[in-house]
C-alpha cells in the first residue's frame, strides 16, 4: 500500500511517499481502508520532532479515518467488511492514517454518520473528541452558561462553537474580522477580532462585567494566566494547548476558578455522542481545503503558515476520486 512515511525530523520535506506492506488485523483488530484523513496541528508538531521519544521512525503519523472495513481479526464484534467507519488512531501508539489501510482496535472505532461525507468524517473524529471532552466531560457546560472560544474558525475552535451552542450556552469567539461572518453562521453570539481588541475588554463589555463562566484555550501563549480576568465565579479553564513557559494563576483564587488540561483520549463513547449532534443536524465540519494523499507535506506547510487563508479542516483524500 502507499503511505506517506515521516523520515527524519524537520521540515514538510522529511516526508515520502513509499510502498509499505499492508498491515494484517490481529485479535479484536479491524482494517480499514481509508478513504480519507486530515492534518492537525498534532502532525506537524510530530514532524518538527517535539516528541521524538514517542515516536520512532521511520514513522506513518496521522490521526484521523474515515474509511470501510476491508477485514476483521478473530473476537471482532462490532463490525463486519463494507461498515463505513471513523476514528481517531491511537496516538503514540502504532502507525497513523497517512495510508491506504490502516488498523486499530474495535475499541476505538465508530460507525461514521451517514449524513458526512468521509471528508467531512475524517475532519471531525480528533477535534470532535477533543471538544467533547473539553465542553461537555471537563468543563461541564450547563444551558445558559456564557462560553469564550479561542480560535473560533479553526479546526477545534469551529466544532466547540457548534457544540457549545447545541448545548444552549451563550458563545464568545475571537477571530480575525474577514471569519466573522464565519463564526456567527456556526452560531457564535459574540465575535470578537483578536487583532484589534484585547478579548478580555470585550468579554467584559458584553457581560456587564460580569465575565464567562468557561474559557475553552485553543492558543495557548498567556492565556491561562489571563483567563481569570475574563471569568465569572466559579468559572473554569479548559486547555489543549501544551505550553511549556510558567504561567502565574495567582488571579484564579480570586475567581474560585478551576483549570482542566486536556491530552485527548479515543474510544467508541465519544464518536457515538457527537453522532448523535451530528443526526440532530447540530453539528458540521467545515473542510476548508483537501490535499492528496501526495501532497500531504503542502498540506503541513499551509497549516503552519501564519496566513493560511484557512477555515475548519484541511482534508486529505487517500482515495484520490475524493478529490474536488
Ligand atoms: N490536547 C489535545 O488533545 C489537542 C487536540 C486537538 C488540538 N490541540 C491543539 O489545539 C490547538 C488548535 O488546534 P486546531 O486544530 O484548532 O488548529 P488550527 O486549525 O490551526 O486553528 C487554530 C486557530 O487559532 C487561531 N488563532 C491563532 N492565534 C490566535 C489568537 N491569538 N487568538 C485567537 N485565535 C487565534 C487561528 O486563526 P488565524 O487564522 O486568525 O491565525 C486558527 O483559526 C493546537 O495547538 C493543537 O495542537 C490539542
Amino acid at each position: 500500500m502507499k503511505a506517506m512515511v515521516l523520515t527524519s525530523f524537520g521540515g514538510p520535506e522529511s516526508f515520502e511517499l513509499r510502498e509499505v506492506p499492508k498491515p494484517v488485523p490481529q485479535t479484536g483488530q479491524v482494517l480499514v481502508r481509508v478513504h480519507a484523513t486530515s492534518i492537525n496541528p498534532l502532525d506537524f508538531q510530530i514532524r518538527r520532532g517535539d516528541y521524538p521519544d514517542l515516536v520512532p521512525l521511520p514513522a506513518i503519523t496521522g490521526h484521523d479515518v474515515s474509511g470501510v472495513v476491508e477485514a476483521i481479526g478473530p473476537g471482532v464484534t462490532h463490525f463486519a467488511p463494507g461498515d463505513e467507519v471513523w476514528y481517531t488512531p491511537q496516538i503514540f501508539i502504532g502507525p497513523g492514517s497517512y495510508a491506504e489501510y490502516h488498523v486499530a482496535s474495535e475499541s476505538i472505532i465508530g460507525k461514521k454518520p451517514a449524513s458526512l461525507s468521509h471528508l467531512e468524517a475524517a475532519s471531525l473524529t480528533l477535534v470532535g473528541g477533543t471538544v467533547w471532552e473539553a465542553l461537555i466531560v471537563r468543563a461541564a457546560l450547563r444551558v445558559g452558561e456564557r462560553i469564550l472560544i479561542h480560535g473560533g474558525a479553526g479546526g477545534v475552535g469551529h466544532v466547540a462553537i457548534q457544540l457549545a451552542k447545541a448545548m444552549g450556552a451563550q458563545v464568545f469567539t475571537t477571530v480575525r474580522e474577514e471569519n466573522f461572518e464565519f463564526a456567527r453562521s456556526l452560531g457564535a453570539d459574540v465575535v470578537i477580532d483578536y487583532t484589534k481588541e484585547d478579548y478580555i475588554d470585550a468579554v467584559m463589555r458584553e457581560t456587564g462585567g460580569r465575565g464567562v463562566d468557561v474559557v475553552f484555550d485553543t492558543i495557548g501563549g498567556d492565556t491561562l494566566s489571563r483567563s481569570p480576568d475574563a471569568l465569572a465565579q466559579l468559572g473554569r479553564v479548559v486547555t489543549i494547548v501544551d505550553i511549556a513557559q510558567p504561567q502565574n494563576l495567582v488571579q484564579a483564587w480570586g475567581k474560585n476558578a478551576s483549570y482542566h488540561f486536556i491530552f485527548t483520549r479515543q474510544n467508541r463513547g465519544k464518536l457515538d455522542d457527537l453522532s448523535a449532534v451530528i443526526a440532530q443536524g447540530r453539528l458540521r465540519p467545515h473542510v476548508g481545503a483537501v490535499y492528496s494523499l501526495a501532497d500531504i507535506p503542502l498540506a503541513h506547510a499551509r497549516l503552519q503558515s501564519p496566513d493560511n487563508g484557512l477555515r475548519g479542516k484541511i482534508a486529505i483524500a487517500v482515495d484520490p476520486s475524493l478529490m474536488p
